[in-house]
């Protein structure tokens, strides 16, 4: 449980806030490059932590993120033009750049000298591996990028997707450092999980199904580890992240897998854009890595990935509203559930969202009763309310805000001797990074 202080620290991130403040000490992922496919296309309008924001690229290709509201008298800069490298407001034709500065105010006269004076708020950006990044911090000199690893690959290496959960950041973070409810929640079961590869892995997460959790401290935040019996003399270590301010990674299963990853990044409080990316750190990926039509996914009727969503609209994530959502019961399926003992809602992601959403969009944590496989998340409240009161307090930096290096970790599934001191340790020829070596899994 988390008192009434406490949950609203680790929830609220709006302007101004301690946990937003954290945030903004980052740069965040905010669209895929082609969500502004070509320079002066149309703006569009992006909200992030809380803030009303519009994207546009400019005539020589560069990102601008401009406060919605224009600051002559408030319009909308989403009606805006994009030309001759400014966002041109309709209203009385103010022109701002890429950096916010205001270049022509045509319904001034000549000697009004207002046009120097002002300013739209801006923020910086920047794109690496098709992605595009905002800095919504306070210092003049940004930090780096993390060197998450899906950051440094060639973009055919990668498959992102995007949805829109109707819930706190927090609330569907802490579903992806929640291990213990996979093979309940999302139905992993023996007669289903074949495709002809045998998935070591899955045999030890069935007949374990009590994971012990160890969380260590990171310089990017944390390593959960969930640790199975596997021979007399080894354990099963399935090891997840969780990676400053709002990143995690998903143990793989079997050969060179592929590997996945997730971003929560708030919308507002009660909204959160969930990112699911998809790498493999050796080769292109397929069609079939990011939907794998495999005997176990079809049991599960989807992967990771949302693909159905509703008719796109201009509204902030317009594109990425899934459609099996809250108003429709995720099309909840009562006879799957009761025949097949799973869940009964498309989609591993939107089994997620049903239930995460389902607590409401900011849940109180003073009613919750938490055990034994709560450790990660319990660790992960303690690590970043500690890293709000030790920004705001002593004003120090957070975990990885200036070590973009210590972002180049792996998830992990590996069999480990019994007598390791420390997961992390025993792990960790899987866990870090080389360019072009990969790590079979468990
Ligand atoms: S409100 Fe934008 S130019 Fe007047
Ligand atoms: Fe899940």
């Amino acid at each position: 449980m988390l008192s009434k202080e406490d949950n609203e620290l680790l929830t609220r991130i709006g302007p101004g806030t301690a946990t937003g403040d954290v945030m903004r000490q980052y740069w965040m992922p905010i669209l895929i490059s082609n969500e502004l496919p070509h320079p002066d296309c149309d703006p569009i309008r992006v909200r992030l932590l809380g803030e009303a924001l519009i994207a546009f690229r400019d005539s020589k290709g560069r990102v601008g993120l401009l406060g919605e509201h224009c600051p002559h008298r408030g319009a909308s800069l989403f009606f805006g033009r994009a030309e001759n490298c400014y966002l041109q407001c309709v209203y009385h034709g103010w022109k701002f750049d890429v950096n916010g500065k205001c270049l022509e105010t045509p319904n001034e006269p000549p000697e009004s000298n207002l046009q120097s004076r002002v300013r739209a708020t801006s923020y910086p950006c920047v794109e690496r591996s098709g992605v595009i990044w905002a800095y919504l911090g306070k210092e003049a000199m940004p930090p780096q990028l993390p060197d998450l690893e899906w950051t440094l690959m060639p973009e055919s290496n990668l498959h992102i997707s995007k949805r829109v959960q109707q819930c706190n950041w927090a609330q569907a973070l802490e579903g992806a450092i929640d291990s213990s409810h996979t093979a309940i929640l999302h139905g992993l079961r023996s007669d289903k999980l074949y495709d002809g590869t045998e998935r070591q892995g899955w045999l030890y997460a069935l007949e374990d199904t009590h994971p012990r959790f160890e969380v260590e401290d990171t310089d990017y935040g944390l390593a959960i580890g969930a640790r199975r019996n596997a021979a007399e003399s080894s354990h099963y270590w399935r090891i997840t992240q969780f990676l400053m301010p709002f990143y995690t990674m998903i143990p793989p299963y079997g050969p060179k897998p592929v590997l996945h990853g997730h971003a929560f990044v708030p919308i507002d409080d009660e909204n959160t854009l969930v990112w699911t990316i998809t790498w493999h750190p050796t080769r292109a990926v397929t069609p079939q890595d990011v939907l794998p039509e495999t005997e176990h996914i079809k049991h599960l009727g989807g992967g990771l990935h949302v693909t159905e969503f509703l008719p796109a609209t201009s509204e902030p994530a317009g594109a990425w509203k899934p459609a099996a959502n809250k108003s429709n019961d995720y099309f909840l399926d009562r006879g799957e559930q009761r025949n097949s003992r799973v869940m009964g809602v498309p989609c591993v992601a939107l089994q997620d969202a049903a239930v995460q959403e389902s607590m409401g969009p900011i849940y109180d944590r003073r009613n919750e009763n938490l055990g034994l496989a709560d450790a990660g998340i319990v660790r992960f409240r303690r690590r970043f309310l500690l890293a709000a009161r030790l920004l705001r307090e002593e004003g120090k930096a957070s975990v990885g805000v200036h070590s973009p290096g210590a972002y180049r970790v792996r998830a992990a599934a590996v069999v480990l001797p019994r007598d390791i001191k420390s997961f992390v340790d025993g792990a960790r020829d899987w866990m870090v990074i080389r360019p072009g070596v990969h790590m079979d899994a468990a």
